[in-house]
Formats: C-alpha cells, structure tokens, sequence
C-alpha cells in the first residue's frame, strides 16, 4: 500500500514526459525542423522544348524535361527528407551518398537530377560547332585537335554499355573525356564537369531509335552551348565572381569628396559660362 503513490508518481512523470516529447515532436515537423529536404529544385529549361527541333523534338524534349528529369527531382527531394542530407546542395548529396550501397537510392536520384540540370544547360538552339577562346585551346592542347576530340567523344559515349553519360571534364585541370553507367557523375568522382551528353535511351529513341552516336554527333555539331561549357572553367568562373565582386564594390564604395567637389565646381562654372552665353 505505501508503494502505490510512488508508482502513481511514477506514472505521471512517464506520462507528462511522453505528452511533451509527442508535443516536441509536433511542434518540430510543424515548423519543418527535421524534416528539410535536400535542395533539389526543378530547374527551369534556358528555352522552349521545342526551340532544339529538327535535332530534338519538343515531344522528346517534353518527355525528357517534363517526365524523366522531374521524376528525379520529385524522388531526390523525397528521399532526402528528415535525414542528414537536409538543406545540402545537389552537389554535397551526390558526395555524401556515392559508394554508399545503403543509400544507393538518394545517390541515383539526386545525381540523376544533378545530371540533367547540366545537360539541358549544355544545349541551345544555334550551338554546336567548335568553342572558341581559353577551352578551345585546351581542348587542342589536351587532344590536338577539336576535330580528334569529337571522336575520342563520340567513341567513348558509344562504347558507354547500357544506360550512361558522356562528359568532358577536367582531370588535374586538363580536359578529359568520362564516361559513367546509370547515374555516375563526374561530381563523384573528384571531377570538374564542363559538358555531358545523355546517352541513357530515353534521350535519343524517340528521334533517333538505335543510332545513338548520331545522336551524339548531332549535339556535338548543333546544340552545344559552348558558352556555357567554356563558363564551368576555374579560370572562367574565378573571372566572373571577380567581375560581379569588383561591380558591387564600385557600387557601394563613396565618391572621393575631393573629385567630387571638382566636379561640382566645373559643373557649377559650366553652368554659368551656359548662362552668360544665353544672356550675351
Ligand atoms: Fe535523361
């Protein structure tokens, strides 16, 4: 009998603990705490699907954006949800999940999204040809010719077995053509990726059935944007934040007091010597 009031205690203090981590808990996914996915978006595509017609068409192109590279970007999001791949970015997920075999589905997922928003930005209407400037000459440098590169490229994406992507990247700074099955990204592997070509089926079928290196060739010869390609360079990106440091530095920095009180007073004189001619 006189142990019935601690076991009464007892069951009070295990039940207003249970009431408050329920209520913790309620109160954390209601603010989202805990339950952030991973920062996947779908990426909007840099022109209209049917703008890369006659080498893509915009059924392919609707099927490819609008079907395949948002089923990934849905997944990635969701698997991503209350766990520690929260609030990362696509590049951060694709590190922390590759080799993972328990997490083979977020890594699937999230490279596959990642992959995609590259490629699309990798095509435009009226590209193709051979890039210019700092990436042609170490396009040259690395295969000796634009014209060799293409076919190590084209080789290399169709000797790709299965479903895959074709890339040009960045090996210890020098161009290099990768290749990688399924969802493989250069990212994963310590890369710089500057242009990937989609060799999974379902790029090219629709327009091309079985002839993917003509696929491949087609991008190559039309659609590269070789601008945005030549962007994804070290030098060139170092160059573009320099750019926008030194436009917003300029912008914020005050006028030296002294120019500006000569520039008033040559303004101010100015005016006068207009005024003394308007009334002469
Ligand atoms: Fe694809």
């Amino acid at each position: 009998m006189a142990s019935y009031p601690v076991k009464q205690r007892r069951f009070v203090l295990r039940a207003s603990l249970l009431s408050v981590c329920i209520l913790a808990a309620l109160f954390m996914v209601q603010c989202g705490i805990g339950n952030e996915p991973a920062h996947f978006v779908k990426e909007p595509l840099p022109y209209t699907l049917e703008a890369l017609s006659p080498y893509i068409s915009a059924q392919a192109m609707d099927l490819h954006y609008n079907k395949h590279y948002a089923g990934y970007v849905k997944k990635a999001i969701a698997l991503t949800r209350g766990t520690d791949c929260g609030g990362k970015s696509p590049e951060e997920v694709i590190r922390m999940t590759s080799g993972d075999e328990d997490r083979q589905a977020i890594f699937n997922n999230a490279a596959q999204a990642y992959n995609h928003a590259f490629f699309f930005n990798c095509l435009t209407p009226e590209g193709g040809g051979a890039p210019e400037g700092l990436l042609a000459e170490m396009i040259d440098g690395a295969f000796g010719s634009f014209e060799n590169f293409k076919e190590a490229f084209v080789s290399a994406a169709g000797a790709r077995f299965g479903s895959g992507w074709a890339w040009l990247v960045l090996e210890d700074g020098q161009p290099a053509v990768f290749t990688g099955s399924n969802a493989d990204t250069p990212i994963a592997h310590g890369l710089v990726p500057l242009l990937a070509v989609d060799v999974w089926e379902h790029s090219y079928y629709l327009d091309y059935q079985n002839r993917r290196a003509e696929f491949v060739e087609t991008v190559l010869d039309h659609l590269v944007n070789w601008d945005f390609v030549a962007s994804q360079l070290p030098e060139m990106e170092a160059q573009t934040e320099q750019a926008e440091t030194d436009t917003e530095s300029d912008a914020a920095t005050p006028a030296d007091p002294q120019e500006a009180a000569s520039a008033a007073a040559a303004e101010e004189e100015g005016s006068s010597h207009a005024d003394e001619a308007h009334h002469g």
